[in-house]
């Protein structure tokens, strides 16, 4: 097997370099990470002459400025250490309030201003398999968090067309965690818009929010049976957490009408978040010169629910000091018309 291509990526301003990583399985799929926020930036399917399917930028320059927006895109980053908004950054934990910072107006968004996404990760890429291993350590009260954090992530390419997440984190300290990915995926390629693209759901309801985007504590049912396809109602402003219905073996889909192919997610997280990019602004440079707009791509954030920390009946999102916390998501790639 070939090793993993390394190539350097670009100088953060303060010196560091960050480095590119290429994985390829045999039947030409390929997939690339850099080690700034531990993002994916291209995804590239076996047999379409570089049908890639993943949003990106072409320079690390795009990446430390699309971190300034207003609402910020995480293209392809890691999210964490809380995953989505928390009610005012405020939570208890052993009888101890905890203040996050407030990087969304009141609210405390994707683990906030030094999260996970705009970390410098260490990169091991693995001799004996087309994989690669990152590793982070935030300090101690970043962002407000306690503890400690190390983070370990593997993404590993099988010869079967998959892509293989495998997160862990440990705490010096008892701690929330809530750790998921924010590829932005489009089976058409980066260059098209997701719109008649189908989403099927191993879930009937979501999590009602309120008018800032926070979860009420209340559940929405949606559909009677899991893996309808999304309404287009819904599908038109989608920022919505879904209740995963039972640990079946495939908890979400996307499929292309026409090309053939089609992503199954995998998980074991109780939760998908799916964001249809209607944040983005209009007209956002992308890689390859591709302008993207609101309908540029999909994301399927596997995680646990948004604000747990401040609601007793969703999934606990606690992390002790002596606990290793895991999220294991595969995206698989099939097509009958390749391979
Ligand atoms: C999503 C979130 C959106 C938006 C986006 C980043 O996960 O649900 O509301 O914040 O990330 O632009």
């Amino acid at each position: 097997m070939k090793p993993v291509e390394i190539k350097e990526f670009g100088q953060l301003p303060d010196g560091q370099m960050v480095y590119s990583y290429l994985l390829k399985n045999k039947h030409g799929m390929m997939v690339e990470f850099i080690s700034y926020g531990a993002v994916m930036r291209s995804c590239v399917l076996p047999g379409n002459q570089g049908l890639d399917v993943v949003l990106g930028f072409d320079r690390l320059e795009d990446y430390l400025a699309s971190m300034n927006m207003e609402n910020p895109p995480y293209f392809g980053s890691i999210v964490g250490p809380f995953a989505g908004r928390i009610q005012q950054g405020v939570f208890s934990l052993n009888n101890k309030v905890y203040q996050l910072s407030q990087n969304h107006g009141s609210h405390h968004l994707h683990g906030g201003i030094d999260s996970f996404s705009r970390a410098l990760w260490i990169a091991k890429p693995q001799t004996a398999e087309q994989s690669i291993t990152l590793k982070y350590v935030s300090t101690v009260g970043t962002d407000g968090y306690p503890g400690e954090i190390t983070s370990t992530l593997t993404y590993s390419l099988t010869d079967d067309n998959e892509l293989k997440m495998n997160y862990k984190a440990e705490s010096t300290e008892d701690t929330i965690i809530n750790v998921t990915q924010h590829h932005y995926w489009n089976l058409g390629g980066h260059d098209q818009s997701v719109e008649n693209q189908s989403i099927q759901l191993n879930a009937t309801h979501f999590l009602d929010k309120n008018t800032d985007n926070i979860p009420t504590g209340n559940f929405e049912q949606f559909c009677e049976k899991p893996f309808n396809d999304l309404t287009t109602g819904l599908r038109s402003g989608l920022d919505h957490t879904f209740v995963i219905s039972d640990q079946s073996e495939i908890q979400a889909s996307l499929s292309h009408p026409t090309n053939g192919w089609k992503m199954l997610v995998k998980s074991n997280q109780p939760a998908a978040h799916l964001f249809i990019g209607c944040g983005l602004p209009e007209n956002l440079n992308g890689k390859q010169g591709v302008s993207y707009h609101a309908t540029s791509g999909v994301c399927f954030e596997m995680q646990n629910f948004p604000d747990a920390p401040n609601h007793e009946h969703f999934p606990s999102c606690v992390l002790r000091k002596d606990e290793v916390y895991e999220n294991n998501t595969i995206f698989h790639f099939v097509n009958n018309d390749h391979v």
